[in-house]
């Protein structure tokens, strides 16, 4: 596995390896990487030669009072992980040379990054979607690998790949879970040990809803109410939870079409997000 840290000299291998007639498979990363990113990882290898993986904690995706600074890290471990898991090019750039001192053009998606986390963290789709093109433009990767859990991430950027042609097939993968039904998220990690325990409240809540749905309730309120009545039961504080349109990301009253069920949810140490598609 090389590593690489300067954006020159990816883009340079980059631009070798597609001379060359192979294939690059995409896994965007910040780090702190857990079974859930080696899952990601293992599905980009089914769609080409080369799996390039990039370790980068973007400040410009962090809000003033957000935890870019404690964010965990642990490069040793990541690289260690990335090589098990058979990745070619560790691609671990900083911020130096990601964001020059006079760096000052911005991308942002107006329409489905204005709701859910988009209106209660501002300007981390700016800064999601400004890093992601950067990182596409670098690495030039036929397949993105990206993962479900953040759904309204996956529906920014494959809207960004959209509207401004980047040639990149974004892959979804499913969430990873463990064995109490928690979803992998490097956040985890800040959790006190009473906290991870009711983290399970989001997993519980999402089966509620989709229990409910199953059951033939196309209510979005009443779902809604009982996802909420699951995590109240914990000492999380519901930051939302939304049932929206899959597609245009709008909230929907009665589920006619498949719609997307997120939530957020904040404990003392970390916010936590999960989601599940009602269809
Ligand atoms: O999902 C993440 O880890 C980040 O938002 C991403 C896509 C690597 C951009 O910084």
């Amino acid at each position: 596995m090389k590593i690489i840290s300067s954006p020159e000299e990816m883009q340079k291998q980059a631009r070798l390896l597609i001379q060359s007639g192979e294939d690059i498979s995409f896994v965007p990363t910040m780090g702190y990487l857990h079974a859930g990113h080696v899952s990601l990882m293992k599905i980009a290898r089914e769609y080409a030669d080369t799996v390039v993986v990039s370790i980068f904690v973007n400040p410009s995706q962090f809000g003033p009072n957000e935890d870019l600074a404690a964010y965990p890290r642990d490069f040793e471990r990541d690289e260690k992980l990335c090589r098990e898991a058979g990745v070619d090019f560790l691609f671990y750039p900083n911020s130096e040379n990601m964001y020059l001192d006079d760096h000052s053009l911005w991308l942002s998606e107006e329409a489905l990054s204005t709701v859910l986390c988009g209106a209660s963290r501002h300007g981390h789709f700016r800064g999601v979607c400004t890093i992601v093109a950067k990182l596409l433009n670098i690495v030039q990767p036929d397949f993105m690998v990206l993962g479900e859990k953040d759904a309204q991430q996956l529906r920014v950027l494959r809207r960004m790949v959209r509207d401004l042609n980047f040639h990149v097939e974004i892959i979804a993968a499913p969430t990873v879970r463990e064995a109490d039904g928690v979803a992998m998220s490097s956040r985890n990690k800040y959790l006190t040990p009473a906290e991870r325990k009711e983290a399970v409240c989001l997993f519980q809540s999402l089966e509620k809803a989709k229990a409910l749905f199953a059951g033939g309730e196309r209510g979005a309120e009443k779902i809604k109410a009982a996802v909420r009545t699951v995590i109240k039961a914990t000492s999380g504080k519901v930051d939302y939870i939304e049932i929206v349109d899959d597609e245009t990301l709008q909230p929907v009253q009665t589920l006619e079409k498949p719609a997307l069920l997120a939530l957020a949810v904040k404990f003392s140490g970390a916010r936590l997000i999960d989601n599940t598609v009602l269809r």
